[in-house]
């Protein structure tokens, strides 16, 4: 199967910009001209943009303008015009109050400038976390050609002998100097190792995840996930990315093209096979919003279920993604999905063809990396949809960085009502908590945050740690940084600061998970129930003015994406009009 929708040579939407004589034409064309560009570069050859997350204040993305240069080496060879802007970056680890606050900021900004300029497709630039969803959802909601390609993951962090995986090893770390196992001289010595090559996180975290997801989804090149950041062969990628938009610009091959349920299905499975971050629930949701797909939390839970976790990184396993590259990356996965019958082997790509086209041939080069599905890290990956009287619309929890131990768990709620008041009674050595108990914590979500932010994952009391334990059962309506791990219940729908049971949870109360069963209960009667929710006043104003409060007003659940209401679905490329 190749996919051509359009035949060629044919007239481009920035042949109306660049197509003709008039004063507006020879204005359009005469600004651009001042950068030295020749005449004949508008001659109705395929525009592109080149969507750069490019930014000193997102290192993960630091070094995409590099990359830039080989995405426009690709254009000019393949007859395009290539044109490189920026746009909002989401950079995870320096954002306040968290990344998350942003992602519909950069969606809204990738989208409006897609529509108002004069593009006939474009290549997308990521790497941190939020930055991939951000322009997927933008680009879904143009509906131009577009291509991602990723920057490309930090080489392995070495300490000691060890590996350093990001993130992953920051929370061990702090977690074993509140044990009293690791100097905090040690801690800022390993500072270093833990960051040291260009690129995103190096564990299965979130970035890692969603570049997975768009391989998956089909919308980037096959073998784009894994390559390091620093390996030519991300340079080659980025190439050929530049060759292959110029085509589907020609071809017609549009995100609605691509983006379908089975492309979503595909991914679902994937991330359950390599033990993803479950922010990719959110991030696959918002994206499905975008292009009218209507996938459910249910849809996760229902076809994560029996996917093995089979690749074996940090956080759920061992080694990092560099590992991953030479193992045979994604491409392995989805070829071993395929085999199992868990995969739509038509879905269409970007490259013009099915998605089994491109790894059906993938070989496996270390079974420890990529493990055979009788060693799976866990029978039954993916991400967990756990319902209840707790979340009637919801929660999330990821089943292969869990303890076995916890998955089924009755305990005594200890309640932070917020990340502040966590913080204030966590070290307090009188506070009423051991391991048997459930941490709970509220208003973190997308509106309590605001933003909701990665803060699910709360650090255990000092006293616990001091035992030898290194899991309890957590609950918030927070997300989990992934690169995090443990017992941890996310994304509980509705959020309390939008009035969801979690909201009125006590200190005393006793709640059951169940994840076998896929049940949140919090043991009260409904009367009681509904006699605390009549008492329930909103913690949390909205904010006054500014983004914030736009965010405050329009943000939806976690269980359908966290995206703005009135950004669902897609607008199209038309402008409205021209003011020239
Ligand atoms: Fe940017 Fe992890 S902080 S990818």
């Amino acid at each position: 199967m190749t996919f051509r929708k359009a035949d060629w040579p044919r007239k481009l939407r920035s042949h109306e910009w660049y197509g003709g004589s008039s004063r507006d034409h020879i204005y359009h064309r005469s600004w651009m001209k001042n950068q030295g560009l020749p005449d004949d570069l508008f001659d109705g050859r395929p525009v592109i943009g080149i969507c750069n997350t490019w930014s000193e204040l997102t290192p993960c993305n630091a070094h995409l303008r590099d990359l830039a240069q080989r995405v426009k080496h690709g254009i000019y060879e393949a007859g395009g015009l290539p044109v490189e802007f920026p746009v909002f970056s989401t950079g995870e680890s320096s954002l306040r109050p968290t990344a998350m606050m942003y992602r519909n900021l950069a969606a809204m900004d990738v989208e409006e400038a897609l529509r108002a300029n004069p593009l006939d497709g474009v290549v997308l630039l990521v790497g941190c976390d939020k930055t991939t969803p951000a322009l997927l959802m933008g680009a879904a909601s143009v509906d131009i050609p577009a291509i991602a390609v990723s920057g490309g993951p930090m080489l392995n962090g070495w300490f000691r002998g060890g590996r350093v995986g990001s993130g992953t090893a920051l929370w061990q770390m702090s977690e074993d100097i509140k044990a009293g196992r690791m100097t905090r001289a040690d801690f800022l010595d390993a500072e270093q190792a833990m960051s040291r090559s260009p690129g995103s996180c190096n564990t299965m975290g979130t970035a890692s995840s969603m570049a997975s997801m768009t391989e998956a989804l089909g919308m980037a090149l096959s073998g784009n996930a894994a390559i390091p950041a620093v390996d030519s062969r991300r340079r080659v990628m980025a190439h050929l990315t530049g060759r292959r938009i110029v085509e589907m610009v020609k071809d017609d091959l549009k995100p609605s093209d691509v983006l379908t349920r089975e492309a979503f299905e595909n991914a679902i499975r994937v991330n359950g096979a390599i033990g993803g971050s479950t922010n990719a629930v959110i991030h696959l949701l918002a994206i499905a919003g975008r292009v009218g797909v209507d996938l459910t939390l249910d849809d996760w839970d229902r076809l994560g279920r029996d996917v093995p976790t089979i690749v074996n990184l940090m956080p759920s396993g061992k080694y990092l993604m560099e590992e991953f590259f030479y193992a045979g990356g994604v491409p392995v996965v989805i070829r071993r999905l395929g085999e199992a019958g868990l995969l739509h082997k038509n879905a269409l790509t970007v490259a013009g063809h099915a998605i089994w086209d491109d790894v059906k041939d993938a070989v496996n080069w270390n079974e420890d990396v990529i493990l055979p599905v009788d060693r799976a890290l866990t029978r039954h990956g993916g991400v967990a949809v756990v319902k209840g009287n707790l979340a009637p619309r919801g929660a999330v929890l990821k089943p292969s960085a869990a303890s076995p131990h916890l998955m089924k768990h009755r305990g005594r709620a200890v309640v932070f009502e917020d990340i502040d008041d966590y913080k204030r009674k966590i070290a307090d050595e009188t506070l009423d908590i051991d391991e048997t108990c459930v941490m709970v914590m509220k208003n973190c979500g997308p509106r309590g945050y605001p933003g909701m932010a990665e803060v699910g994952n709360m650090g255990l009391p000092p006293k616990v740690l001091r035992k030898g334990i290194t899991d309890m059962v957590r609950i918030s309506d927070a997300r989990m940084s992934g690169t995090a791990y443990g017992t941890v219940v996310l994304h509980v729908s509705p959020e309390a600061a939008a009035g969801g049971p979690l909201a009125i949870v006590e200190d005393g109360d006793m709640i059951e998970l169940d994840v076998e069963a896929r049940r949140l209960h919090l043991d009260l009667g409904d009367e009681e129930i509904a006699a605390r929710l009549a008492a329930w006043t909103p913690p949390v104003d909205v904010a006054e003015s500014g983004y914030a409060r736009l965010f405050m007003t329009h943000v939806q659940g976690a269980d359908t994406g966290a995206d703005f209401d009135f950004l669902k679905g897609g607008r199209g490329k038309a402008v409205p009009r021209d003011s020239h």
